[in-house]
Parts: C-alpha cells; structure tokens; sequence
C-alpha cells in the first residue's frame, strides 16, 4: 500500500489541461520532493488529491482508499497557497478557530502538541501578523499537523526563506516523517534544499508525470565527475580531450565526466607539461541532473 496512487489524473481549465492524464506513487514514509517549472501543475495536482478541485476523469487513492472516503481524508493535513489565518488573531487563537473547526477533541493539548513539533511553543501570543515569513510558513504547517494526519501536502513551503528558515524547515519535515510516521508531498524550486531531505522525486512538465525515481536511483543516475584547475586550462582541456570521452571547460574548472581516477588524470596532465593546482571528485547535484532532463526533453 502507498499513501498516494494517482492513475490517469486529469483536470482541464478551458480547455487547457492543467495535469494531464498523470500518475503518481508516493510510498508511506517518503519525503517526497515534487519538481516542475511554473504551471507545469504541482499545486493543481495537490488541490485535486486534498478536493479543492474536482477533477476530469482518473483514480486518487490514500491509503489504498478512494480520496473521497471520509475515513482517509481527516488523515491529510494541507499548506497550499497560505494558512489563511487572522492577521490580528495570535497564533494560539489561530489554531484554535481551526481545532474547532476540525471539532478535535482536547483542543489545547492538541495545540501545544503541534506548536512544539513546528518549536513555536514559546511563540504562541504572537499576532500573526508579526510574525516573520518563517514562522508564518511554520504556522501553516502547525495548522495542518492539527488532528495528526499520516499525510502532509505542503506547496513551497520554503520559497523565501532565508537560510536558517529553511534549515529550521528541514529538521521539522525530517522530524514530522521520522518521529510521527507522516508522509509528506512538498513541492520546490529550491531543489539543493529538496535533495537534503528528499526520499523519492517526482518530475512534471505540462501536466505529465515525466519520471518517478528514489533517491538512490538518483543517486546511482548522477554522473560522477572530476573537476580541476591548471594554469593553461583550453591546452589542458585539449589534452583531456584526446584520452577521456567527456571533458567540458566550465567557468572556472574543467571537468571529465563518467572518471573517478584522479590519479589516471593528473597523470596525464603532468606528462603534458601541466600543473594541477585543484582536483576534486565530485557528483552531479539534483538541480544539474534536473536542468539536463529538461533539455533533452525540450523538444518533445
Ligand atoms: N483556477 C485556474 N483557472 C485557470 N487556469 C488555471 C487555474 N489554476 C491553474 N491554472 C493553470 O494551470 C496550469 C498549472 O498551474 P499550477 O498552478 O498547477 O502550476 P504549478 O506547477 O503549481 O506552478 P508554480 O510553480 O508557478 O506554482 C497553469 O497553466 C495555470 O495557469
Ligand atoms: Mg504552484
């Protein structure tokens, strides 16, 4: 069983397919980093698997039951768009309009309880609209966590961020899917931010699925490369040229892809007269392997 099985999901504005014909697994337990450029349909699809949108045609399961079951929807929690709270109300007053809402039991408790996992505990007076972007963001997920779903569908939950925002951001999803067994949908565009946490990636481009991979086949996928430094870098890049299959002149480094044999490289570098002043082994990152999937598939 996985908590989310799309198969042939499709939903049309005017005419326009917004998600087209799209499947999707996501496995119990996964982060699971949803990747696609400006209206490729991200947060189309997360409002058709929560109901916001009733879809054309195609099967939603949660669970291994139909979306629409009530027993398998008060088990997802949502942050699409924003959490749609008072500005003037604190952020306790806040989670509790919607506790109330949720009609759960033991509201405070439940309160405190998702307060300490998003570490706002000590925030809980705070006019919302005092808050920072960060906690803002925290908040939203706060209210999402109210009733303690098994599925979390956060949408950007970590567009402007700063830095340490976003690594406060990182500890809570790890947290939520480690310590209380939630599987989370986020969907990004920072994606050297999803590949630290990320179990599983989903790709989409105009509505369709494109490629589904864990990251560990993202890992083994990732071309390895050295890159390095010599002084004459167009008459090293030459010289590698003639003895390795890939070499590329980048910015500032050249680099020989599908080789981890530094020794073999500096090797030859040296029997040409050259001096490597930097070597390294290195590994294509997600946003690289991304951008180079999307080339190839430009023109179909
Ligand atoms: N309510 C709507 N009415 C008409 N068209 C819509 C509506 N919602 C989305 N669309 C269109 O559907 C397509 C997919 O939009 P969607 O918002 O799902 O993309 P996205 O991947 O979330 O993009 P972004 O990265 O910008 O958030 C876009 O072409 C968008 O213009
Ligand atoms: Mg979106």
């Amino acid at each position: 069983m996985n908590a989310i099985e799309i198969r042939n999901l499709s939903k049309s504005f005017r005419s326009m397919y917004a998600v087209d014909h799209l499947n999707m697994t996501v496995p119990i337990g996964a982060i699971y980093g949803f990747i696609g450029e400006n209206g490729s349909g991200k947060s189309t699809t997360e409002k058709l698997i929560c109901g916001h949108l009733v879809p054309d045609c195609g099967e939603i399961k949660l669970f291994g039951k139909d979306f629409t079951d009530p027993g398998v929807r008060v088990r997802v929690g949502a942050l699409i768009e924003n959490a749609g709270c008072f500005p003037g109300s604190s952020v306790y007053q806040n989670l509790m309009m919607q506790a109330i809402n949720l009609g759960i039991e033991n509201p405070d408790e439940e309160i405190r309880r998702v307060l300490s996992i998003v570490r706002m505990e000590s925030n809980a007076e705070l006019k919302f609209k005092k808050c920072s972007l960060g906690m803002k963001q925290r908040i939203g997920i706060a209210m999402a966590l109210l009733g303690d779903p098994a599925l979390l569908i956060l949408d950007e939950p970590i567009n402007g961020l700063d830095t340490d925002g976003m690594r406060i951001m990182r500890e809570i999803l790890v947290d939520i899917t480690k310590n209380y067994g939630c599987t989370v949908l986020i969907s990004s565009h920072i994606l050297g931010e999803l590949e630290k946490i990320a179990t599983h990636y989903g790709i989409i481009r105009r509505g369709k699925m494109i490629m589904e991979l864990s990251a560990e086949e993202m890992d083994s996928r990732a071309q390895v490369f050295v890159s390095l430094k010599t002084k004459d870098m167009e008459g090293a890049k030459q010289l590698l040229s003639g003895n390795f299959a890939d070499v590329r002149l980048e910015e500032e480094h050249i680099r020989v892809y599908d080789v981890d044999d530094t020794e073999k490289i500096v090797d030859c570098l040296m029997r040409g007269g050259h001096v490597v002043s930097e070597i390294k082994k290195n590994k294509i990152g997600l946003e690289e392997y991304y951008v180079e999937l999307m080339s190839r598939k430009e023109d179909k």
